[in-house]
């Protein structure tokens, strides 16, 4: 299935699922934080592991100071809304099993919230504290041999998201391969 993605890159949406689908021999479901109108996750979806997708659906929070950029203001607070209920009827009008759809405010998830094991995630929140937070709730979830990407950390418009990323990795010094704007985590 081929879906318009004005988020992600073509290049970018093949290598997620690319990485995806490695994981379907191990044990954990995916999980996708910060699905927007749910291009990527229907692409997820599509792959037959259990899908956990997160949002606050009512656009991006406000940015902190880790992440104004020398490029430009762009990506201000409210910008990307979508309704879940949007994006359920769009799994159910391509016929693709529901994942389960949270909406909340990363900071406000707990762990509860998230599968107890995850083999793949998708962490595209754009901001700082929205990867921060992200990371901290997948932390101890991933099976060895599982995936994490994370959009933008490549991004010059979004340096909070490299920030939060390179803190989370400070004292588990896992190696981070960089493909287009996303950074690659190999567990
Ligand atoms: C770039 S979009 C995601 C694009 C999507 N992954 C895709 O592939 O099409 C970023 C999304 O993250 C959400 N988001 C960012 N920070 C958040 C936070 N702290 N809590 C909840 N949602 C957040 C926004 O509402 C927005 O929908």
């Amino acid at each position: 299935m081929a879906f318009r993605n004005d988020q992600v890159s073509e290049r970018e949406t093949e290598r997620i699922v690319e990485l995806a689908k490695s994981c379907l021999s191990i044990s954990g479901d995916f999980v996708e934080l910060g699905c927007y109108k749910g291009d990527t996750s229907l692409l997820l979806a599509e792959i037959g592991k259990k899908l956990w997708i997160y949002d606050s659906f009512e656009g991006l929070p406000e940015k902190s100071e880790k992440d104004f950029s020398v490029v430009g203001e762009s990506f201000k607070a409210g910008e990307l809304f979508v309704t879940k209920r949007e994006v359920k009827e769009r799994f159910l009008r391509a016929g693709l099993k529901v994942p389960v759809i949270k909406k909340a405010w990363f900071q406000d998830l707990t762990e509860a919230d998230l599968p107890e094991k995850i083999s793949f995630a998708l962490l595209d929140g754009d901001f700082y504290e929205s990867i921060r937070d992200s990371l901290r709730l997948i932390d101890g979830r991933m099976v060895p041999g599982g995936v994490i990407v994370v959009h933008d950390f490549k991004n010059p418009a979004l340096p909070g998201v490299e920030k939060a990323v390179l803190e989370w990795n400070k004292d588990k010094n896992l190696k981070i391969e960089v493909f287009e704007s996303m950074a690659i985590i190999k567990l």
